[in-house]
């Protein structure tokens, strides 16, 4: 199974520490930062990637940094990652992206992609995704891709709306 990511304008390619720099610079981005609950600073942004990369060794599945198939400019990351929301261990769908990159359907078209490799390629039943309740594009995205709201939950001490999505049934 590979683990490289393409879609029409996009390649993934699983985390690694060499794109510490990239990441800093998406974790200091201001726009960037309002919708996550502040910058990382570099320890947070190295222990992240940690992270990442032992979820890859672990699991299977972890976090892509997004490149522009055309250029091969970073165009931000992308992945799954699972977490502990009231109590239970789910598997969330994460994304963000360089302010240069929002608005012309990136998260969207990744996101339909990450799905498909967590439902059909590793056989994850379903995913979560929270968003800050004034974080009104990410909203869009999940509901394009057609998340539903569940609840209202604590994240990093910020109240955030949790979404859900099943994998359609087989008939
Ligand atoms: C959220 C984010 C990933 C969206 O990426 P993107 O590639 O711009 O998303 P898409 O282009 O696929 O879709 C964005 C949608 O939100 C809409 N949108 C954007 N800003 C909006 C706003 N302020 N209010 C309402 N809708 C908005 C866009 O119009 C678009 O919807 P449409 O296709 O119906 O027109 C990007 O804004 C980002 O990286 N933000 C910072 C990090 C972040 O918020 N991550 C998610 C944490 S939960």
């Amino acid at each position: 199974m590979s683990q490289l990511l393409e879609t029409d304008r996009l390649m993934g390619i699983p985390i690694t520490m060499e794109d510490y720099d990239d990441l800093y610079r998406l974790n200091t981005d201001p726009d960037v930062a309002k919708t996550m609950g502040g910058t990382r600073t570099t320890k947070q942004t190295q222990e992240r990637i940690e992270t990442w990369i032992q979820s890859w060794k672990s699991k299977g599945y972890g976090v892509w940094v997004l490149r522009e198939k055309t250029t091969g400019k970073f165009v931000g990351r992308a992945g799954l990652l699972d977490y502990l929301i009231d109590g239970t261990l789910e598997t969330e769908l994460l994304y963000a992206l360089m302010p240069d990159f929002w608005n012309r359907g990136l998260a969207t078209e990744i996101g339909k992609r990450i799905i498909a490799y967590a439902f059909e390629e590793i056989g994850l039943e379903e995913l979560v995704c929270f968003t800050l309740h004034e974080n009104k594009a990410s909203q869009r995205v999940v509901e394009k891709l057609g998340f539903q709201y569940e609840k209202d939950i604590m994240h990093v001490n910020l109240p955030h709306f949790l979404y859900r999505l099943k994998v359609p049934e087989r008939i």
